[in-house]
């Protein structure tokens, strides 16, 4: 038997609760998360949330300093949507029980990072997403019309296209979801179904990202008929911890913005021979900054030094990254980090308006999975948080209206997933092969530094290996890996496709054999659709 509620919300991280929140003020609310509660890319944000906090600061400062980082490709209307929309957020976590940092006298301290003219980055000390994860849960097992459950992992959503009698127009009806602890595949209808299932930094070989960001929502929402843009534009963090023992840790490019300067093995500090900002240049120059001056050394890791810095105060404002290199053998106060790029931020996603709606209707989406516009070919660092608070916010009221005023009729029968003829799959090896696979040639040909040789070759691989997992996957009863591994794979293709589409370099896609950027065809976003043809 299907489950009914007003709103599905899939995923856990700052969107998803944002909008679970706001949504419960408009009818009950199911929330779907596949790990943890807390495990999500929201809980590791070091840096912080941008907004115009500052005497020094305005509107239009922030507005320029994140075209100017996105290349010629945001949209104007929505950036300034969603710095105009920032202080009020601010306050709002504030109102929820989140509480910033602050300087000695008593004002929030805002902090510096790539590509800001202005102090402007709100942060509890470094760990940020701890904290807004924290109270955001806290609030939603307090709020009577929101209901948990996890570990489940949404499959497919469920269109009217695919239900008989459910009416002429296609919509979002719900989702499929898998019971990771049972194997059971349950049907949820939802009034209004909100995606929020963040990135796709698990694509790629190296990358900030915890585990979850599988690309899931892009893929399904793809599936589903949803316009997708701009999935070449990945972004690289340029310091990620490079230590054997360590999987996925950041270090803050706030260490940067106090003073931290990037050195290679002999001390050199060598971004300053690529822009006039050196160390604290735009994420996308300084990543291919440090790709280049490994490629010319041979050297597995360059260094974030920030020993110049007191000692006391590197403590006291990274006590979270000065605890954990201690643990891994690194003293940051007397010693340099050793860092590499890693895939980040995806720029691209799933196509929203201002009011979080996307193409699908019945469907709305916020935070990493969707492209709303505002980071164009980069995004300014902690931009993100901050669109996921806005559109996650809109979408709910947005959706909140539109359960008012429409008359919504679920239809009478949906059928159940369908499980054909497939049997327990034994063969989980192929699946880390594939896995494996996909993100070793991601990274070797599709990351920071592109060329059409290695987008081809990339290309024809991702057909391949995307034919077998769909063997795989009409043989098999769906599992949490296999369904991660389709997503991954999809989302993969979406990548490479767009690259290949895009025949200039701009922003975090640089391609060597088109070296410029070429306004009179490529100001624009990549757009691709279910049954676009490839080019
Ligand atoms: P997430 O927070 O990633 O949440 C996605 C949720 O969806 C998770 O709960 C996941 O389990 C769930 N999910 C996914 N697929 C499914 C499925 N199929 N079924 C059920 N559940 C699913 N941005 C900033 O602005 N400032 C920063 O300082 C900053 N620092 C960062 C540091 C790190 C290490 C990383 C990785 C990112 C950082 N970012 C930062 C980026 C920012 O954290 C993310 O873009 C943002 O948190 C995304 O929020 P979200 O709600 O969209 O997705
Ligand atoms: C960081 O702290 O460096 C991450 C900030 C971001 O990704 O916006």
């Amino acid at each position: 038997m299907a489950e009914k509620v007003d709103f599905l919300v899939i995923g856990s991280g700052i969107a998803g609760l944002t909008f679970a929140l706001e949504a419960s003020a408009h009818g009950s609310v199911l929330v779907v998360t596949k790990s943890e509660p807390s495990e999500s890319s929201t809980r590791y944000a070091q840096g912080g949330i941008a907004s115009v906090l500052g005497k020094d600061d305005s509107f239009q400062a922030h507005v320029d300093d994140t075209f100017s980082a996105g290349a010629g490709i945001c949209e104007t209307a929505m950036v300034e949507l969603v710095v105009r929309s920032g202080p009020e957020r601010i306050r709002w976590l504030e109102s929820l029980g989140v509480e910033f940092s602050t300087t000695a006298t008593g004002d929030r301290d805002l902090g510096l990072e790539g590509g800001h003219s202005r102090r402007r980055v709100a942060h509890v000390e470094d760990m940020t997403g701890r904290s807004v994860e924290q109270v955001l849960l806290e609030r939603v097992s307090q709020t009577p019309n929101v209901r948990l459950v996890t570990p489940v992992i949404a499959i497919d959503l469920i269109t009217a296209d695919k239900v008989r009698h459910a009416g002429d127009a296609n919509r979002c009806l719900g989702a499929y979801i898998l019971d990771l602890t049972t194997n059971c595949i349950q049907t949820i209808l939802a009034r209004c179904t909100f995606l929020a299932t963040g990135g796709c930094g698990k694509v790629y070989l190296v990358t900030s990202n915890p585990d979850v960001a599988t690309g899931d929502g892009i893929a399904m929402a793809y599936r589903a008929g949803a316009r997708v843009a701009n999935m070449e534009f990945i972004q690289f963090h340029p310091t990620c911890l490079y230590h054997h023992k360590a999987k996925s840790f950041l270090i803050s490019e706030a260490l940067r913005g106090e003073g931290g300067v990037l050195i290679n093995a002999a001390g050199h500090p060598f971004m300053d021979e690529y822009h006039p900002q050196g160390s604290l240049a735009p994420r996308d120059i300084v990543a291919r900054g440090i790709d280049a001056e490994l490629k010319r050394s041979g050297a597995d890791s360059v260094f974030l030094d920030m020993t110049h810095l007191p000692a006391d105060f590197l403590q006291e404002r990274f006590p979270n990254i000065h605890q954990r290199c201690l643990e891994l053998g690194i003293d940051i106060r007397f010693e340099p980090i050793p860092v590499v790029p890693g895939a980040h931020y995806c720029c691209g996603g799933v196509i929203i308006d201002a009011d979080g709606r996307t193409d699908l209707p019945g469907l709305y989406a916020a935070g990493e999975v969707t492209y709303s516009g505002v980071h164009g070919a980069n995004r300014l660092a902690s931009n993100s948080l901050l669109e996921a608070l806005v559109f996650g916010h809109r979408a709910a009221d947005s959706a909140g209206q539109e359960l008012q005023e429409k008359t919504f009729r679920f239809p009478r029968e949906v059928p159940e997933w369908n499980m054909g003829l497939a049997i327990d799959s034994d063969e989980k090896v192929v699946v880390t092969q594939a896995w494996d696979e996909i993100r070793s040639f991601m990274w070797r040909y599709v990351s920071i530094v592109r060329s059409n040789t290695r987008l081809e070759r990339a290309a024809r691989r991702i057909d391949l290996v995307r034919e077998e997992i769909n063997g795989d996957w009409w043989r098999s009863q769906p599992f949490g890996d296999l369904v991660e591994l389709r997503n991954l794979a999809r989302v993969a293709q979406l990548i490479i496709q767009s690259a290949l589409m895009r025949h200039e370099s701009r922003g975090l896609h640089y391609n060597l054999d088109y070296p410029d950027a070429d306004d009179a065809h490529f100001r624009r976003p990549t757009v691709l659709w279910r049954g676009r043809r490839r080019r």
